[in-house]
């Protein structure tokens, strides 16, 4: 692990966790010196009456509030602008968000376009593009972790050239994220289940990335123990609010890990499923995954049987070889009643065009074992067919 370079662990963002812990949100805003907060939701949220609790306690601390509930699902420039000026109109000094990924990331851009008004979002794209940090931000988060809540980049859609821009680097990271179970109470079986394959996928990758460290190890192994053992009743047992909750924290740590030693072969294979089948992310990732899994079996055998005896049946107590670890993830998949193989709509003459963009992916620079183009292609073809084991 350390023969091959220095690792680094940045995870700047001050973490409030528990059940009623949005009740919060005042206080925290004040300590960063807010007087007038931008308050960043959108309508499914707002009229839930999920913010309610949040806004109260801002105005309990006596904070003023200026109110943007307009936000869509993947915001785009012209919102973050639209935004933007309402934030500078009303001399707003804080932002807090309420919800889930969306939210998240427009109230990201307006703080970072705040202190960079002399650069469009377009001329920040990448990692560390940004010149100042941005202004203070309070996360209220109302999803199972999307990991913009501790998440070095967020993501802004420039509708024009249809592509979604991931936008920061290090110190672009919320100022402050509260996680409160009590928010997820709403939300459907089906997010928790895409939000969890995710959040497993980032545990799995960042866990077998060349840029691994002890620390992510840690994360890693932590937090997919958690979400292995909850994510079904989680996403099943809709009023099981523990599960949710250690979700919802296992979840952050997953992106703690991944931020960190970055993510692989599943993120750079699974984008181009859901950029043109319009599969979400989460999905995705998992119609992927168990192909993927097994082909970096070689290049990490130890490590597999760590993974192995992580996502054990509780009380089986045998020793591990590296292969239990694709029959839990056979397992898993039939226990959540997940799909292995890919949608009838994708067409195998796309995957030597999906190869390309793989290997394009920054993400490709760190997977554990690095497939040539046909490799990637037969990869496509194996989760096409549907991935079963052994
Ligand atoms: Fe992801």
């Amino acid at each position: 692990m350390y023969h091959d370079g220095i690792r680094e662990f940045y995870s700047p963002t001050h973490l409030i966790f528990g059940w009623g812990a949005a009740a919060r949100t005042g206080i925290e805003a004040k300590r960063l010196g807010a007087k007038r907060v931008f308050v960043v939701t959108d309508q499914r949220v707002h009229g839930a009456g999920l913010s309610k609790g949040p806004i109260e306690s801002l105005r309990e601390a006596g904070i003023d509030i200026v109110l943007f509930a307009d936000c869509e699902v993947d915001p785009a420039i012209a919102t973050v602008e639209k935004a933007l000026r309402l934030y500078l109109a009303e001399g707003c000094d804080v932002v807090v968000v309420i919800g889930g990924g969306s939210p998240i990331c427009l109230g990201r851009a307006v703080a970072l376009r705040a202190t960079n008004r002399d650069k469009d979002l377009r001329g920040m794209e990448g990692m560390n593009l940004f010149g100042a940090p941005p202004m203070p931000t309070v996360l209220v988060t109302t999803t199972t972790g999307s990991g913009s809540e501790v998440s070095p980049v967020f993501i802004i859609t420039d509708a024009e050239r249809k592509v979604k821009m991931n936008i920061g680097g290090r110190g672009a990271q919320a100022t402050v994220s509260i996680l409160d179970p009590s928010l997820l109470k709403t939300l459907p079986s089906e997010q928790v289940l895409a939000t969890g394959m995710d959040a497993i996928t980032h545990s799995l990758e960042s866990f077998l990335s060349n840029r691994d460290s002890l620390i992510t190890d840690a994360l890693a192994i932590g937090s997919l123990k958690t979400l292995w053992a909850h994510i079904g009743p989680a996403a099943f047992s809709v009023n099981n609010m523990e599960s949710r909750g250690r979700m919802l924290v296992a979840s952050i740590m997953s992106v703690q890990a991944s931020g960190n030693a970055r993510l692989g072969l599943v993120h750079a294979m699974s984008d181009q499923i859901c950029a043109f089948h319009h599969v979400s992310h989460g999905i995705s990732n998992a119609l992927m995954l168990p192909t993927v899994m097994e082909y970096n079996l070689p290049a990490a055998p130890g490590k597999f049987v760590e993974l192995a005896e992580a996502t054990a049946e509780s009380g089986d107590r045998r020793a591990k070889g590296p292969e239990a670890f694709l029959e839990a993830v056979d397992r898993l998949y039939r226990r959540l009643g997940l799909a292995t193989r890919l949608p009838d709509a994708v067409e195998a003459s796309s995957f030597d065009e999906w190869a390309d963009r793989t290997v394009e992916n920054p993400l490709f620079k760190t997977t554990i074992r690095q497939p040539a183009k046909a490799e990637i292609i037969e990869l496509y073809r194996r989760a096409k067919t549907g991935w079963s084991y052994p």
